[in-house]
């Protein structure tokens, strides 16, 4: 979809076509809105082209690597060859049905798309550049869904040959024999996980003395501790600090925090050190719309900016910087703009990571529910004692629930381990609606399934476990 006839003048103007702009730009369609969306790139946005869903490509599709060689304890013995090319050609064919689905979804929607670089001149105008020159747009309201961009270190220029950012990652023309990941954070921890699951010997340098550091030490020890068993060398205390090319490859040098140098040998280096809103392409100040000290832009519950008809929704809204909160936010600033009935507020937004195993997370931990005053009462079930778990030769991590001590009402929830990515939907759903441990204990969960380990957590917090280890 390369774009529709540009109007002079419409209700909607939406900048950015990733999963924050087009749910926002067909839920606002949905209520009756006129609505324009223009992306310089593809629809989807980093999600669907150059993130999320590549990457969860990436990783099924390594996964069965890991799944053939894991499967000698079953007795059942395979020697896995990849194809690199083919495996991106898969992986771009995943990408390319999943683009083109949103867009029947916005023609169908009555979405006009139109490919090209929005800015604002002033409040209700914006200019779009576009292949076949320069237009000017009035608009009613405007969404601002603009997302992200990954952060460069000092000297590591992602225009330099052998410096990947993830996007470039994700599309690698060959496996090198040995990679330098530069940041321990989510990204850095699923592509350390793709590589090394082709072959590739991994090394992590993280300056911090954590993996995953925004997440649980319990929870992200279990993934380091497999990491290690994959080969994913970790060298944590470690800040890059610069590179050069060496005859063979290339070699980053570290700096701890005591001033210790150290070098760091690879092939190539991908960075990974997080990522930044993108506000600096749009002209926002013409539209008086301001930022916070942090570079997002400035919202309120509804995603309304300073300028009471712009809004801005996902990564450029503020953290976390996640895809489903990007979503979840273009529904709300739809709704505002159409006066329909929302939610008052976001909810809890979960987290998960699609290592292996998996974490997801939502809500409070242990140690953040006591910090916010609540007197806790936590039940944990490990993977160990669930016969789903064993059967399927997946039985590390575990379940937690907090709750508050008392009433029981669900606070939080973390897990780690197989499905993690989907068994934190019923912990956020009773985080969102102040369901009880009772409420979880009460409910059939299907047997032999991984998510009666999140009813067997509950009954443990109760003290009522009929399978929980001692
Ligand atoms: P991140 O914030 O998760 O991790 C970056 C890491 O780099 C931090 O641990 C930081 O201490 C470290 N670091 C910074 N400078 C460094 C240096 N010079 N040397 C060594 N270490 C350094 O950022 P990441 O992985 O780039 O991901 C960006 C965002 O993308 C995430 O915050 C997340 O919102 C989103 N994302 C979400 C995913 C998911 O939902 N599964 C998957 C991938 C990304």
């Amino acid at each position: 979809m390369s774009g529709d006839t540009l109007p002079t003048a419409t209700g909607l103007l939406v900048i950015g076509a990733g999963p924050g702009g087009y749910v926002a730009a067909i839920r606002a369609a949905q209520l009756g809105e006129d609505v324009v969306l223009v992306d310089e790139d593809a629809l989807g946005g980093t999600c669907l082209n150059h993130g999320c869903i590549p990457s969860k490509a990436l990783l099924s599709a390594t996964g069965r690597v890991d799944d053939v060689l894991d499967a000698e304890q079953m007795g059942i013995y395979a020697d896995p060859f990849v194809n690199v090319s083919e495996l991106v050609d898969w992986k771009d064919g995943v990408v390319d049905r999943l683009t083109g689905g949103v867009g029947q979804l916005c023609r169908g929607a009555g979405v006009r798309f139109q490919r090209g670089t929005a800015s604002f001149v002033d409040e209700h105008t914006a200019r779009v550049e576009h292949d076949d020159g320069t237009a000017e747009l009035e608009f009613e309201n405007a969404i601002v869904a603009t997302g992200s961009r990954p952060i460069e270190v000092p000297g590591f220029d992602f225009g330099d040959e052998p410096v990947m950012d993830s996007r470039r990652a994700l599309s690698p023309s060959d496996i090198p024999d040995r990679l330098v990941v530069i940041g321990a954070g989510y990204i850095g921890l699923e592509l350390a996980f793709v590589y090394a699951r082709l072959g590739t010997a991994v090394v992590v340098l993280e300056m911090l003395d954590e993996v995953l550091a925004g997440f649980d030490h319990e929870l992200s020890a279990v993934v380091a501790s497999a990491a290690r068993e994959h080969d994913i060398e970790f060298a944590l205390g470690e800040r890059a600090v610069g590179w050069q090319t060496t005859g063979r490859g290339v070699v980053v040098e570290t700096e701890a925090e005591d001033g210790t140098r150290s070098e760091w040998r690879g092939d190539r280096m991908l960075v990974a050190v997080g990522r930044e809103p993108v506000t600096d392409t749009v002209g926002l100040g013409e539209a008086g719309v301001a930022t916070t000290e942090r570079g997002f832009v400035e919202v309120d519950e509804q995603c309304r900016t300073t300028t009471e008809h712009v809004y801005a929704v996902g990564d450029v809204a503020g953290e976390p910087m996640l895809a489903h909160k990007a979503s979840h936010e273009g529904l709300l600033a739809a709704a505002a703009i159409a006066d329909e009935p929302a939610a008052a507020d976001l909810g809890p937004v979960p987290a998960v990571v699609f290592t292996e195993p998996e974490i997801g997370t939502v809500g409070l931990t242990p140690a953040e529910a006591t910090d916010e005053g609540h007197e806790t009462t936590v039940g944990t079930f490990p993977f160990q004692a669930s016969g789903r778990a064993l059967a399927a030769g997946k039985s590390e991590g575990f379940v937690r629930v907090v709750a508050e001590a008392g009433s029981g009402r669900i606070l939080g929830g973390q897990v780690v381990g197989a499905e993690a990515s989907e068994l934190v939907a019923e912990l956020t759903l009773a985080v969102r609606h102040d369901h009880t441990l009772e409420d979880i204990l009460d409910t059939i969960h299907a047997h032999p399934t991984f998510s009666e380990a999140v009813m067997e957590a509950a009954a443990d917090a109760l003290g009522r476990g009929i399978h929980t280890p001692d």
